[in-house]
């Protein structure tokens, strides 16, 4: 195979790629054809992994009842959050859309499996944790990956975790990170919704670094 040659021109889109992706809530309700979400799905797994583990699970939710139980988790993780909240922050939480659960054509759950054979536990002795950082990179990947083909995706946290592994029959090595809503979306945006609605900004200079 020939090594590619990353142009400037592309280097620029890949830049406009890391701009333009979204935590997408609001989605149209058309799903994505089946073979574009499998070469989605095909593309993810090239990410890097501890001792290439490759430890990411995806679980794609087809059965409405388990679709509608999940939503449910949110609904009360979230009515959890909100109490925890008082005044004015708790009437500016209340006004966020923090899932497209409703109307996400495809939902997939994210699992690490926490103590993989694959990898013969290269790289992990000492820290374990790595396997879990590995299956968040696929995360990305996925991410980055289905904005590249115009696909959205939400990523939802406000969840209780031991729940959904219940209501998805998961076995007990594998390990909750995520519940990503995907489909397409009904605006593009180059700033975080977040930031648009007053609860956050991004660091305006990205400085986040140090040196030692
Ligand atoms: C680990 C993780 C968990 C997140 N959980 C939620 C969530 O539960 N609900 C939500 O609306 N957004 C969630 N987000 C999306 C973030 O709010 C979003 O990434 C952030 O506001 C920046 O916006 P952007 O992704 O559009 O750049 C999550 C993102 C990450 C990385």
């Amino acid at each position: 195979m020939t090594v590619p040659v990353f142009t400037p021109s592309f280097l620029k889109d890949l830049d406009r790629l890391f701009v333009w992706r979204r935590d997408v809530r609001h989605f149209h309700s058309s799903p994505v054809p089946d073979t574009v979400l499998n070469a989605l799905l095909y593309e993810t797994c090239l990410a890097p992994s501890v001792g290439l583990s490759e430890p990411w699970r995806f679980v794609l939710i087809k059965t409405p009842e388990r679709k509608e139980a999940m939503k449910q988790n949110f609904i009360e993780s979230n009515a959890r959050d909100l109490e925890g909240r008082c005044g004015e922050e708790a009437k500016h939480y209340a006004t966020l859309k923090l899932s497209g659960m409703d109307e996400a054509p495809h939902h997939i759950a994210v699992f690490c499996d926490i103590n993989p054979t694959q990898g013969r536990g290269l790289g992990r002795a000492s820290m374990p944790e790595t396997t879990t950082w590995s299956a968040v990179m696929a995360i990305h990947t996925f991410w980055l990956a289905a904005t590249a083909r115009g696909i959205g995706v939400g990523w939802v946290s406000i969840l209780d975790p031991e729940l959904a592994c219940r209501t998805l029959s998961i076995e007990p090595n594998w390990r909750f990170l995520a519940y990503l809503c995907v489909g397409y979306p009904q605006k593009s945006a180059c700033t975080p919704e977040l930031e648009r609605l007053g609860w956050e900004r991004r660091n305006p200079n990205r400085r986040k670094w140090i040196y030692r």
